[in-house]
């Protein structure tokens, strides 16, 4: 996890900076803060991030549409880090939470959902959280991450495409496979912190928050 937070943690913007240099003018998008672990003080930033997603994107985040007590419910468990939240916060008042990568362990595989607000899109935040993520997993054992994605998702399989996913049609949905070697290729693998620990939490939460479905959870159980 020390790993995953010292993501560009000796030069905030860096990371940033290089996507905006692709694909946005400098400046068009506002600087966050480096990635970092979500933790108890974060419940409020995290659920004003989540209400400030469109309809739309909450259902695509989601996969449905979903009531606010939901998106508060979601942001207490991730504050609790279960599931594990990476945040990308502005520097403005209130350090604002404007990126969010979610992350799930099941078993072997990780569920990741992640969400950027309008503004701070087309700069590469979420290839970087999916490192960043991929950084997190691979400390703990887990080889791949899975992201439940609807067919009219058009940014998140054009990440998966630029990521190197491979995509499963599942049940109407489609399941994007991200190989965590892949996503670190350039990186020196470094020894597994916990391996074998499986913090899956009760089946109801699970359900909850990450839209597993029954199958996943017989997974999750075993
Ligand atoms: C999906 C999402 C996280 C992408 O965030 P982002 O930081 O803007 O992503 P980036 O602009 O850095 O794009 C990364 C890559 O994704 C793809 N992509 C992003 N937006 C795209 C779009 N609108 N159409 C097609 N491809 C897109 C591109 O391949 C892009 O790389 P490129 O610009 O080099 O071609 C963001 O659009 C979002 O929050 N959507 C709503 C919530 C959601 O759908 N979450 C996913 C559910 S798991």
């Amino acid at each position: 996890m020390a790993s995953a937070m010292a993501f560009s943690a000796a030069a905030p913007h860096l990371f940033l900076m290089e996507h905006v240099a692709l694909h946005k003018t400098p400046g068009d998008v506002p600087p966050l803060q480096a990635l970092r672990r979500a933790g108890p003080e974060d419940v409020d930033r995290i659920y004003e991030h989540l209400l400030r997603l469109s309809a739309g994107d909450r259902s695509l985040r989601f996969c449905g549409a979903v009531r606010e007590p939901t998106l508060r419910r979601q942001a207490e468990n991730v504050a609790a880090g279960y599931p594990a939240g990476l945040i990308a916060c502005s520097f403005e008042p209130g350090e604002p939470v404007r990126g969010m990568i979610e992350i799930a362990r099941i078993g072997a595989w990780a569920e990741v959902a992640l969400s950027v607000e309008t503004d701070w899109r087309g700069a590469g935040l979420a290839p970087a959280m999916m490192v960043a993520a991929a950084r997190w997993a691979r400390l703990r054992g887990v080889h791949v991450l899975e992201a439940l994605t609807l067919p009219e998702n058009g940014a998140m399989r054009g990440l998966g495409r630029k990521l190197g996913a491979r995509s499963v049609v599942d049940d109407g949905m489609i399941r994007q496979k991200f190989d965590v070697d892949v996503l670190l290729r350039d990186e020196p693998a470094l020894p597994a912190v916990e391996v074998g620990a499986h913090p899956v939490g009760p089946v109801a939460h699970l359900a909850s928050v990450t839209n597993h479905r029954p199958a996943d959870l017989h997974r999750a159980a075993a």
